[in-house]
């Protein structure tokens, strides 16, 4: 609790201005009545923002780019699966004691599991970065059958062997997505301004296939607009942030968020055109 009796939290990164997350938790505080207000902090300084943190009494702050690894540094705990991913992209405010965690992780499956069952299908995740690291965890966790494919191919090797999955390959191994059961891309691919591209040919989806795009601007990238043609189901990148701020705002408040308004607020901002928004 903040020293005027009102919670603060907000999102630390730089930039912050087209942050959707503001937009998200503020209308879940509204929903539930809480009083808890949420505000962009562009970071001068993340060692000092974090001071700032523990000096306001901040309750507690989404990280995002270029701070998900450097703020790691300056928390004094940090939770099990933020630690394995090496990222962190919430931090909580216990008494002037910050614990980092990575809601990320979890997003992912919860979104995927709106759409399909996921154990013991074969996944093939196109991507080596961070989100990637985030994503083959929680499934190789959900006991998925995980094929890593990424443009470096050395990184999709490495990415593999630290998260054991069955197997890595370059991008030329996409003909591999034929027989998989679910799709994800976890690389900028399709994002605005170039949402004309896609990084999986439509001839290789299929029916059956579950194709989950993390890109979320546009909501319906080329990948899963061929998807929804071929007949595959289609998860939308927007789930995996909603979910990932859904997670945030349940440590902020202590309260279950609420999902359905979390969402109508963001579905109707990417709705109102094309956006520049930073990824979460
Ligand atoms: P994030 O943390 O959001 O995952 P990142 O660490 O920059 O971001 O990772 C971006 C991913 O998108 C990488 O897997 C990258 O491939 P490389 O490892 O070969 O760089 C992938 N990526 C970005 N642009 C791409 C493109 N035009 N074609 C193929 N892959 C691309």
């Amino acid at each position: 609790m903040a020293n005027t009796g009102r919670a603060i939290c907000g999102i630390i990164g730089d930039p912050v201005e087209h942050s959707l997350s503001p937009l998200i938790h503020n209308a879940g505080y509204e929903a539930m009545n809480l009083d808890f207000i949420y505000v962009p902090f562009k970071v001068f300084g993340i060692e000092r923002a974090m001071e700032g943190v523990r000096g306001l009494g901040i309750r507690g702050v989404s990280v995002t780019m270029p701070y998900k690894v450097s703020v790691m540094e300056y928390i004094d705990d940090i939770d099990g699966i933020a630690e394995k991913i090496g990222a962190v992209n919430t931090v909580i405010n216990e008494n002037g004691v910050l614990k980092g965690f990575n809601t990320d992780y979890d997003a992912a499956l919860k979104a995927l599991d709106e759409a399909t069952a996921i154990k013991g299908k074969r996944a093939i995740l196109v991507g080596s970065g961070g989100a990637a690291l985030a994503i083959a965890l929680g499934l190789k966790k959900s006991g998925v059958e995980l094929v890593i494919l990424n443009r470096t191919k050395e990184k999709a090797k490495e990415l593999a062997e630290g998260v054991k999955a069955e197997g890595f390959g370059g991008l030329e191994q996409l003909s591999l997505v034929s027989s998989a059961d679910i799709l994800i891309n976890a690389t900028s691919v399709g994002m605005w301004p170039e949402a004309n591209e896609t990084i999986v040919p439509k001839k290789l989806l299929h029916e059956g296939l579950t194709v989950f795009d993390i890109v979320y601007n546009p909501k319906e990238t080329k990948l899963l607009s061929e998807a929804l043609d071929k007949g595959c189901s289609v998860v939308y990148g927007y789930k995996m942030l909603l979910h990932q701020a859904a997670t945030q705002f349940e440590l902020f408040t202590e309260c279950q968020p609420p999902l359905k308004v979390m969402e109508r607020v963001l579905l109707k901002a990417l709705g109102g055109g094309e956006k520049g928004g930073e990824e979460e």
